[in-house]
């Protein structure tokens, strides 16, 4: 049986991604490997949101294409965002690779590496080996949206990831994103909905939705009684019996109404946690990101979602050192900050990407500064963080358990409805079950408990 090996490198939409070519892979008769040394396809799903996630990338497969050829039928594969941006240049930067697939066709790469690989054992020679068979596919696929296909969570799964829209239009000036993963299109609201009873179906028990700006999902959809495609998905999807929980990530404060906010009053289902990226507090930078609104907006949505799930935890993305950035500027994203008490925030240094408006703006910052301010908000964001997990010591806590701990395999981990980590002795809850857990222990990001029984 040949074997695919999946390395996936960026966002939560990316390992989805890889989780549908790995089922395409499993239902044509492949095995899953981590072993480099025994895989027949190797691929790398990428991300190009910043340089250094696409420089390793290119580095990791520079390293395997350069392996002495133990197996020299080996098909190489770049999927997703990278090979959006950089398409047929991949073959210059990496000779031996074979197959450069983009965002739009990851419904298609089992079919092109299945058919190269067979042709390369000669089961079915209907062209001769070759080095590097540069195989490019990055176009548009009209109806795109009914390609997203189901997928397989990995085995013993209790949760899923669900693609309920793709694309983005926002166009903010330092994002590469809009070029490579096209314009916005939603799926069915059937399609989704089916195939989350499936998944529930299956065993599991936690849905979490996936878009660039979900809260966009169906924009073009009428408003039906004060309420968006998007809120109506969410009601639908509350219904399903034997769903637990339900997530959704990343949300915009375009297009995000009180429908939505209201939503935390009457959806229990719907978890206490909203990743929700905040990229600054200055209102300049973010007239420079091109995010038409102002940064009070935000900050208003995220005190009335608290006031309506009073535990409410709430992550989030800011981009330090955008051209332009004064310490001014980052004083008021640091004053934002302390405002909204993150439960925690992914701090990025502005990165500049090719095509992008922000790149192209002659008051880059220097890297020296970067590091200044990532150090710094990353002490602030740390504190606040540390200080919101220590006051759950002593609570009672609903986990759902996912299976052994991973630094540990003696213990079992499961995650908070706030979407915090938590480990329990091993053998005191039952693997994708909900179990009341009350928190003994906290060292900074992780928390420990033990089963209540009562
Ligand atoms: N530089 C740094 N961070 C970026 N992000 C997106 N583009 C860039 C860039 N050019 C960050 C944003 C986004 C997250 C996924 O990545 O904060 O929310
Ligand atoms: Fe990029 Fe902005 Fe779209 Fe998010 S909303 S994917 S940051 S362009």
């Amino acid at each position: 049986m040949p074997s695919v090996l999946i390395k996936t490198y960026g966002c939560q939409m990316n390992e989805r991604d890889s989780e549908q070519v790995a089922s395409m892979f499993l239902a044509g008769g492949y095995t899953l490997t981590q072993d480099e040394k025994e895989a027949d396809v190797i691929l790398i799903n990428t991300c190009a949101v910043r340089e250094k996630a696409e420089l390793k990338a290119l580095g990791k497969m520079g390293l395997l294409c350069a392996r002495p050829a133990a197996k020299p039928w080996v098909v190489y594969g770049f999927m997703g965002c990278m090979c959006q941006s950089r398409a047929q240049s991949l073959f210059r930067d990496i000779e031996r690779l074979d197959v450069v697939t983009g965002t739009r066709h990851y419904h298609n790469v089992y079919a092109i590496c299945n058919r190269l690989l067979r042709s390369r054992l000669g089961m079915n020679i209907t062209e001769p080996l070759r080095r590097g068979a540069h195989i490019c596919e990055v176009g548009e696929v009209e109806g795109f949206q009914n390609e997203i296909r189901d997928h397989l969570p990995p085995a013993g799964s209790c949760t899923a990831f669900v693609s309920i829209m793709q694309g983005c239009e926002m166009r903010c000036s330092y994002c590469i994103v809009p070029s490579t993963r096209g314009a916005e299109c939603s799926r069915p609201a059937q399609d989704i909905i089916r195939e989350v009873r499936e998944l529930v179906d299956r065993g599991v028990k936690e849905v979490t939705l996936l878009g660039q700006i979900v809260n966009r999902y169906g924009k073009d959809e009428p408003v039906v009684d004060g309420k968006s495609a998007f809120v109506r998905l969410l009601e639908s999807l509350h219904d399903i019996d034997g769903l637990e929980r339900l997530r959704f990530t990343s949300p915009h404060p375009i297009g995000f109404r009180e429908d939505l906010v209201n939503a935390y009053t009457y959806l229990p289902k719907l978890c206490s946690h909203i990743h929700f990226p905040m990229q600054s507090g200055s209102d300049r930078i973010l007239q420079l990101m091109r995010r038409p609104y102002k940064n009070e907006k935000y900050l208003r949505l995220c005190e009335s979602m608290r006031e309506a799930r009073p535990d409410l935890a709430i992550t989030t993305d800011i981009i330090v050192g955008f051209p332009g950035e004064t310490d001014e500027d980052y004083q008021e994203t640091k004053a934002a900050v302390e405002r909204i008490q993150f439960d925690n925030a992914f701090i990025f240094q502005y990165s500049p990407r090719r095509d992008t408006v922000a790149a192209a703006m002659n008051n880059q910052i220097c890297l020296r500064v970067k590091e200044e301010r990532n150090h710094d908000l990353l002490e602030t964001v740390n504190r606040i963080a540390t200080a919101r997990n220590m006051a759950l010591v002593g609570t009672e806590q609903s986990i759902l358990v996912e299976g052994p701990s991973k630094t540990n395999p003696d213990r079992l981990q499961g995650r908070t409805s706030q979407n915090k980590p938590v480990i329990i002795p091993g053998g005191t809850a039952q693997v994708g079950t909900i179990a009341p857990v009350r928190i003994t222990e906290c060292t900074g990001f992780t928390l420990y408990g033990e089963v209540t029984t009562d």
